[in-house]
């Protein structure tokens, strides 16, 4: 195997000291490869996303979109395929008819199709035949390279032979990109081999493992919330906060999906990546600027100053559940086992925990975290609790304050909440009453709020990897995460079932009522 290819000044990450809200340029040529073209992913996140930026103009005018699949299909059938599918996902309504279809027709003259199975050599000539000598008139590097992004979309068994094989066939060079789809692996020594094997084909800087989480618009402003007012950091810490919540409810359930769901369960499919980033978001410590190895560098420390879980702590500070039937939204719908097409599953389908970031900051401040299928609503937010005021000074009001909390709804409905007391008007007596701030985006901001994959797309394009987890945090994750599976597996114990519908097995609410805490449920 060659040497992996370390990027070229200017490409990739080779800047440390470029600032990620100076949106690097966009190439000029881009050959924008997904494997799994034909995939669930692909039509539903990848190609909308796609068409969006294009439909906004911001699509250089070479950008081809190779879509590889096993499917049968010459181009002009996957075109085909996308043109009536396209529809089904970014709808129509909303946008002036005569520019959604000219979009289209663009986005769909961009597009290729190889049919390729991934492990047979012979499949991998046309795919180089597409890519080679493109744009060549410079040096490598140089403006009219096309940049080469590689995306894989299919299972994780398939990254390290993926990119072994782009390797041989000459096509990986420094302005390459590969964007690897969680799960990476499914414990910290798989985790290792899945970036082994990528990584001994493309230079850290050139791997991008998306958490769609952090493309998220709330989340992005998370960041500059906290960094860019001056009035939240003083009091962002154990000394006035009390807690901290995280919350993805979903209340979807498995769907199609329950084969791959069936053998990672919550822990590994939501926790070990979509929480804990947005734990590391809310407790990490500001950078010196907002770069792109200066944020992960933040969220990293806190990754590692996770309490680890010993046997006790996990059989005291987790709770692990499954959907049962019950009624969403009114109506019925079916137990995990019955989505899943048998019983006996051992998989849970909600986890609630207690964690802790042993610093300087945050020691003694729990952070719960929650996540669950099958729940009474989609809602995530993350919830800042602060301490109650120190003394009741206004007569007849003990009791009458309730803590400060800062809501950050992450969705549907993006925005903050603060929730103060206020006076209540009228003459007499001081009244107390709790009241919010609000801040909705949708009436804030005029602009369509894009979905993650349009924004951390286009930061693939451009080589710009903040929003993206580096391998030592993905690592550091597993290894936080790790003895809880371990110690579950130890015990061997079904989860603990929950009605579909509903918040969770009660055990969830007795983790925060036995430290006096409740879960704050949001209006939203
Ligand atoms: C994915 C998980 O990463 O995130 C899914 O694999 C989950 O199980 C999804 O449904 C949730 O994403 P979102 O953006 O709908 O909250």
């Amino acid at each position: 195997m060659d040497q992996k290819h370390p990027p070229l000044g200017g490409q990739p990450s080779s800047q440390p000291g470029t600032p990620a809200g100076a949106a690097a340029a966009l190439p000029e040529h881009c050959d924008f490869t997904v494997f799994g073209g034909t995939g669930d992913l692909a039509f539903r996140k990848l190609l909308p996303a796609l068409f969006h930026r294009d439909l906004e103009g911001q699509l250089p005018d070479d950008f081809r979109i190779i879509g590889v699949s096993r499917s049968d299909l010459d181009t002009e059938g996957y075109q085909q395929l996308v043109r009536e599918a396209l529809p089904g996902h970014v709808d129509p309504a909303g946008h002036d008819p005569a520019t959604y279809d000219a979009a289209l027709q663009r986005l769909v003259g961009r597009l290729h199709h190889l049919v390729l199975d991934a492990e047979e050599p012979d499949d991998w000539h046309q795919l180089h035949g597409l890519l080679k000598d493109r744009g060549r008139t410079e040096a490598v590097g140089g403006p009219d390279e096309a940049v080469r992004v590689f995306y894989l979309a299919v299972a994780p068994a398939l990254f390290g032979p993926i990119c072994a094989r782009l390797d041989e066939i000459g096509v990986v060079d420094p302005t390459a990109r590969v964007v690897m789809e969680k799960p990476i692996g499914r414990d910290l020594a798989s985790a290792r081999a899945v970036n082994d094997a990528v990584g001994a084909v493309f230079d850290e800087s050139q791997i991008f493992r998306i958490d769609h989480y952090l493309g998220k618009e709330s989340v992005q402003n998370l960041l500059v919330t906290r960094f860019a007012n001056t009035f939240l950091e003083p009091l962002w810490n154990s000394r006035w906060v009390d807690h901290v919540q995280i919350t993805v409810a979903e209340s979807l359930g498995v769907g199609e999906r329950g084969g791959y769901y069936d053998g990672s369960g919550a822990l590994r499919d939501m926790v070990q990546n979509h929480l804990l980033q947005l734990l590391c978001l809310t407790a990490m410590e500001p950078p010196t600027y907002v770069g792109r190895e200066t944020v992960r560098d933040e969220k990293l420390k806190v990754l590692q100053a996770l309490k680890p879980m010993g046997p006790q702590d996990v059989d005291r500070d987790t709770v692990r559940g499954q959907y049962r039937q019950g009624l969403v939204d009114g109506q019925a719908v079916a137990a995990y086992s019955d989505d899943l097409g048998r019983a006996g599953s051992s998989t849970e389908t909600f986890v609630a925990l207690k964690a802790e970031v042993q610093n300087w900051r945050w020691a003694g401040v729990p952070f719960y975290l929650r996540t669950g299928k099958r729940m009474d609503r989609r809602v995530s937010e993350i919830v800042v609790v602060f301490k109650e005021p120190p003394h009741a000074m206004f007569p007849g009001s003990e009791g009458a304050t309730t803590a400060n909390r800062l809501h950050i709804l992450v969705q549907p409905d993006e925005g903050m909440r603060l929730h103060l007391t206020a006076k209540e008007p009228g003459p007499g007596g001081i009244r107390l009453r709790p009241v919010s701030l609000d801040l909705s985006y949708a009436t804030t901001f005029t602009q369509r709020s894009p979905d993650a994959y349009e924004r951390l797309l286009m930061d693939v394009v451009r080589g710009n990897p903040t929003h993206f987890m580096r391998r030592d945090e993905v690592e550091a994750a597993w290894s936080w995460v790790e003895p809880i599976l371990e110690r579950w597996d130890e015990l061997g114990e079904r989860p603990l079932r929950y009605p579909a519908g509903t918040t969770g097995p009660t055990a969830a609410a007795m983790l925060l009522e036995r430290d006096g805490r409740a879960w704050q449920e949001t209006d939203q």
